[in-house]
């Protein structure tokens, strides 16, 4: 056991290291976090997603979908998503709530020009994700910098829990700059 686990610092800096590691390791279980919004109609919706970037210092977190995506309409609504990763190895798991900027169009655009063309297939289907068609494949991927977003994700809460030979639980807030609280597991 580390200190790593042991100190609110050393936890929180932990859980970044990970979704650090997320970023850059596609096989890491933070590459691919499970992303919550709300539907218009107050329902919880979730769904994987590629962590793209994460950066402790600022808080933020990005991720890239498609523009015409039906959780893009929840996000205009309610402009808030929450993560989840469970990571086995170092027996953590990270929740986390954020609020979102959508970016897309020119800002984005010299971002879009560095996305392979393999992974801009995710960006543009005809019909627009979740339209009803008649058969499985009635569908062409249109890859479109038109369609594509990134989810600028501006960190306010982080709950972790880490399953050692101890359960410790602790939770960090933006309003007091990631101080730190335990909380009872
Ligand atoms: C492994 C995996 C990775 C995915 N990555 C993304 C992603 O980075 N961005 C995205 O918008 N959808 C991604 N998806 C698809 C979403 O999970 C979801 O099916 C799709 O975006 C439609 O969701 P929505 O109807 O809630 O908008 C991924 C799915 C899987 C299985």
């Amino acid at each position: 056991m580390t200190d790593r686990f042991e100190t609110l610092d050393g936890l929180h800096a932990k859980a970044w290291e990970l979704l650090g590691k997320g970023v850059h390791d596609a096989s890491h279980p933070c590459r691919l976090p499970t992303i919550s919004t709300i539907s218009p109609d107050h329902w919880p919706e979730a769904r994987t997603m590629v962590l793209r970037s994460a950066d402790k210092a600022a808080g933020g977190l990005t991720l890239h979908t498609d523009l015409q995506s039906t959780k893009l309409a929840s996000l205009r609504v309610n402009a808030r998503i929450a993560l989840h990763v469970w990571d086995a190895e170092t027996a953590l798991q990270i929740r986390l709530q954020a609020s979102v900027a959508i970016t897309s169009g020119d800002p984005v655009r010299a971002l879009w020009d560095k996305i392979p063309d393999h992974a801009r297939q995710s960006y543009g289907v005809i019909p627009p994700p979740g339209t009803q068609i008649a058969t499985a494949l009635d569908y062409v991927k249109s890859p479109d910098p038109a369609t594509f977003a990134v989810l600028d994700c501006r960190v306010m809460q982080i709950d972790l829990v880490h399953l050692g030979e101890d359960h410790r639980r602790a939770t960090y807030s933006r309003s007091d700059d990631w101080a730190g609280q335990w909380l009872s597991p």
